[in-house]
């Protein structure tokens, strides 16, 4: 699996989400709560943008007249005919067994963990001769 480095995590703010694209495919990461979660930016039923999709909350009801909110803002509702899928797997929230969007693993990493140094420049040697100063490349 290919790694790619797409964005500071400043780029996408909490709430927010960006679509990228990654080797021919559209990919929307989400900034919820702290974490990143990124999905195929494609609603599995006729393809509307996930990025414009609706973050919500699960709602549960334990009996009439009573509903609670968990999760909120991980739930995505799609913004052309309401469905919903699940934004840490992609699982739709009616069809879990046969309906889910492509999910993707995210990690933030920091510069320094991405990259390791020692950070050297590229040298050349230098010559003096007489009062010229020669560069070899
Ligand atoms: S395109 Fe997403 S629910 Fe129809």
């Amino acid at each position: 699996m290919a790694r790619h480095i797409v964005a500071r995590t400043s780029d996408i703010p909490p709430g927010g989400n960006k679509v990228f694209g990654v080797e021919g495919r559209d990919i929307v990461v989400f900034h919820v709560n702290g974490e990143f979660f990124a999905l195929l930016n494609r609603c599995p039923h006729e393809g509307a943008p996930l990025a414009k999709a609706a973050c919500v909350a699960r709602l549960t009801s334990p009996e009439p007249g009573v509903y609670q909110r968990s999760r909120v803002g991980e739930l995505l509702r799609c913004p052309w005919h309401g469905w919903e899928f699940d934004m840490r797997n992609g699982q739709s929230w009616f069809d879990p067994q046969r309906v889910k969007v492509r999910s993707y693993p995210v990690a933030v990493e920091s510069g320094g963990e991405l990259q390791k140094g020692p950070y050297v420049a590229e040298t050349f040697p230098v010559h003096v001769e007489d009062s010229y100063v020669i560069i070899e490349t």
